[in-house]
């Protein structure tokens, strides 16, 4: 079945071959979808004919959100722990342990149905390719579980079995990495792609880092990595050393750690939802453009340092806090997630890419940080098929 979408006001093709700017947009356009990919693209007066009709109303379309980084697989919340950091606490790591508690205790359906929620929740706001990350299972068996349950939902499903030091290893830390680069990693890479590390005082060093990534990367999974969230510390150089798809957070970097990004082929993926619940301060995306590096923006959806799933609202604080333009944080929140999962079949509208698309309740995809906190999603279509 092939399906027209005619009077598009504004489409969003992030093929600069296709349209005006790195956006590559096109005014009066429309899309023609095969099946589960796009057949065509270009102005609505030259459409060729299809089974199907759908009126864009002269609204914006985009391409579905890629968010490339999310922690989806957990029980309970940290209500109490967001009030407390409101009221004045700082965040830290540690916070994760109480995760860890609520997940191991929670039964594979709880899990299921809590990822396929939040999966939804991000699905009506117009996300289509979501990471899911491990991380709050820390023992071989919970963090096989997470993932075995994660890639029952997504082909993005990232290992991170170095989240934090488990609790039963709190006095050995080198036995858990140890235990994080062979049982538990032999156990987990049947189901993961990805392999990261949070790379941060109070979690992991430098040289544990490295240990992680490397054994990974031995088991064949891709590294990306939590870095520099907290404070300055050798994440950044470390992922793009280790030629890490992305570096995420991005928070605390000094000048060389933004050449590097600049010169390698690291995305730096900004996760504003982790600043605003942790009131910290907001790593400066205009810095890290004008040096020439690649940006992913991603929710970080977690239940600890940023509860949101909405790609729409983190646009919106980019724009506001990070010193990107509104074309730039809705790249990032397409093509530059796609760059972060190195992928090339999403986070673009173009013959041959897959039909993932976002039709938007407004004539431009502007009004996503125009008008902030505003459900705009009209409608969804996740390879070819409507979803919302
Ligand atoms: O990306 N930084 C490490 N992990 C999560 C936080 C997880 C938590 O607090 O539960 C993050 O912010
Ligand atoms: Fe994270």
């Amino acid at each position: 079945m092939s399906l027209l979408i005619s009077n598009i006001g504004s489409l969003v093709t992030n093929d600069p071959a296709l349209g005006e700017g790195p956006l590559g947009l096109l005014a009066d356009a429309a899309v023609v979808v095969d099946g589960e990919r796009i057949a065509w693209v270009g102005p609505a007066a030259a459409a060729p004919a299809a089974d199907e009709h759908a009126d864009a109303g002269g609204r914006a379309l985009l391409p579905g959100f890629v968010d490339s980084h999310s922690h989806l697989l957990f029980a309970g919340d940290r209500t109490a722990e967001f009030n407390a950091r409101m009221s004045g606490r700082a965040y830290s790591a540690g916070g994760i342990r109480t995760t860890v508690a609520a997940t191991r205790a929670a039964p594979d359906a709880e899990l299921n149905a809590n990822l396929t929620r939040y999966l939804a929740e991000m699905l009506h706001q117009g996300t289509t390719t979501v990471e899911v990350k491990s991380g709050y299972g820390l023992s071989t068996e919970d963090e096989a579980r997470a993932l075995r349950i994660a890639a029952g939902h997504t082909a993005e499903t990232t290992y991170l079995g170095a989240h934090v030091v488990a609790p039963e290893y709190a006095d050995d830390p080198a036995g858990y990495v140890e235990l994080v680069t062979g049982e538990m990693l032999a156990a987990c890479a049947p189901y993961a792609r990805w392999v990261d590390v949070f790379c941060e005082r109070g979690a992991f060093d430098g040289d544990q880092a490295r240990a992680v990534l490397t054994a990974g990367k031995a088991a064949g999974l891709l590294p990306r990595v939590h870095a520099n969230q907290l404070g300055h510390g050798p994440g950044v150089q470390l992922a793009v050393e280790l030629g890490a798809a992305s570096a995420d957070h991005c928070t605390h970097l000094t000048d060389a750690d933004v050449a590097a990004l600049a010169d390698g082929d690291t995305v730096a993926t900004l996760l504003p939802g982790a600043e605003f619940s942790t009131r910290a301060p907001y790593p400066d995306g205009r810095r890290l453009l004008d040096a020439g590096a690649a940006l992913a923006l991603s929710t970080d959806c977690n239940p600890g340092s940023s509860f949101t799933s909405s790609m729409p609202f983190c646009v919106a604080v980019a724009v506001r806090e990070m010193g990107l333009t509104p074309d730039e944080a809705v790249h990032a929140a397409t093509a530059g997630g796609a760059l972060a999962l190195r992928r090339t079949d999403v986070g673009r509208i173009a013959p041959g890419a897959r039909a993932d698309l976002h039709l938007l309740d407004a004539p431009s995809h502007v009004h996503l940080a125009y008008r902030p906190g505003v459900p705009l999603t009209a409608a969804v279509w996740q390879g070819g098929v409507r979803r919302v």
